[in-house]
């Protein structure tokens, strides 16, 4: 059995931290998603979350922090480059990639030389950090390949008898996980699309690289600059396929497939272009900050044994939190695209 904690309670924020002290896990509200947090400089405990989780023990976790000053901890060398992202965007869904110390243990990193480094915003967590006097590993709260818990619900459907507690802080006000950029190569370079925005990285960085996974875009010997990138992942039983192309036209090619229970997942805006099919909306298209809030609840609501397959629509618009949110269904979608109306190729 886990425990149910309240993030308004007092005593059960003080409870999680005790939980973390004692050198055990707990699930803890973040803005971006729900994160399993541990001592990220014990191996033993950060040896648990992979357990828990099942996750490969070749993808490294994120290590939470306090505040930027708390970076030389973990931190070998702390660029200039990183401070202006810090007085930007932190506390918030950002982490950056930068080279590790060595009481990093290597389980947390994967065997890399490099440590990704995140100050969340989210006041819970915080409190948590600071009662805990430790860096917080913590990756998301899903069992490894599903979509990332946004609510403590989530969380439990995942993970219940597994973990010791989860915090309840309520569903998160992000949705999608954290930007991460990693700062040991130059230009910088995106290696996930998440709270902030390409757009705003560059206002910062100027320039700065796409990794070709974001985009699905590597080649078969390319190797990807997150090691999380290569993993199937937030995907329901059944298969996704992301439909490119006009309103009109996508719904026109989905309703001629020879599908037993297909579902359609789209914009509030969309939904009607697909009546009459099973339809699950996601967030309306004029504001795509809700698109992002609602992926992942969506995404686990059709993972029912029923469907047979999961056509999903993404905003417009490749840019803002919307990269996000399509890099998102890519992944789910295995990279699957087709694109209704496209013109025969020449
Ligand atoms: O919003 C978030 O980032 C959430 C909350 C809990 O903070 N955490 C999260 O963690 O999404 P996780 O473990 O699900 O995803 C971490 C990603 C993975 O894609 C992993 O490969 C990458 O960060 N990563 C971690 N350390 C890295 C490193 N040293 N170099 C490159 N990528 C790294
Ligand atoms: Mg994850």
């Amino acid at each position: 059995m886990t425990v149910l904690l309240h993030a308004d309670q007092p005593d059960d924020v003080a409870a999680a931290a005790g939980i973390l002290r004692a050198g055990g896990i707990v699930a803890l509200p973040t803005e971006t998603v729900y994160g399993l947090a541990g001592d990220a400089l014990d191996p033993a405990v950060v040896g648990a979350i992979y357990a828990a989780k099942g996750r490969p023990s070749d993808n490294p976790l994120i290590v939470h922090v306090a505040a930027f000053d708390d970076l030389p901890a973990v931190v070998r060398d702390v660029p200039g480059s990183a401070r202006a992202l810090a007085e930007a965007f932190w506390p918030g869904p950002l982490t950056m990639v930068l080279p590790r110390r060595d009481v990093v243990p290597d389980r947390v990193t994967a065997g890399l030389d490099t440590v990704a480094v995140r100050v969340p915003a989210h006041e819970a967590f915080r409190a948590v950090l600071r009662l805990a006097g430790v860096p917080l590993a913590a990756p998301s709260a899903n069992q490894a390949g599903s979509p990332s818990p946004t609510t403590a619900e989530h969380v439990l459907h995942d993970l219940d008898g597994r973990i010791p507690a989860v915090l309840d802080g309520g569903p998160c006000t992000v949705g999608v996980e954290s930007t991460v950029v990693d700062l040991t190569s130059t230009p910088p370079r995106l290696l996930r699309p998440g709270g902030v925005s390409l757009e705003e990285l560059r206002a910062v960085l100027g320039d700065v690289d796409v990794d070709p996974a974001v985009a699905g875009e590597l080649a078969p010997d390319q190797v990807p600059g997150s090691p999380g990138m290569k993993y199937r992942h937030y995907a329901p039983a059944a298969p996704v396929v992301v439909v490119d192309g006009p309103t009109t036209e996508a719904a026109a090619w989905v309703r001629g497939q020879p599908e037993l229970h297909p579902v359609v997942l789209c914009s509030e805006e969309e939904a009607a272009a697909f009546a009459g099919l099973d339809v699950v909306t996601y967030g309306s298209a004029a504001d795509p900050a809700s698109l992002a809030r609602g992926l992942f609840g969506a995404l686990r609501s059709v993972d029912r044994p029923e469907i047979t397959r999961v056509f999903a629509r993404c905003p417009a618009d490749d840019a803002g939190i919307a990269r996000a949110v399509r890099n998102r269904l890519l992944k789910a979608a295995a990279f699957r695209v087709v694109r209704a109306g496209a013109p025969a190729a020449t």
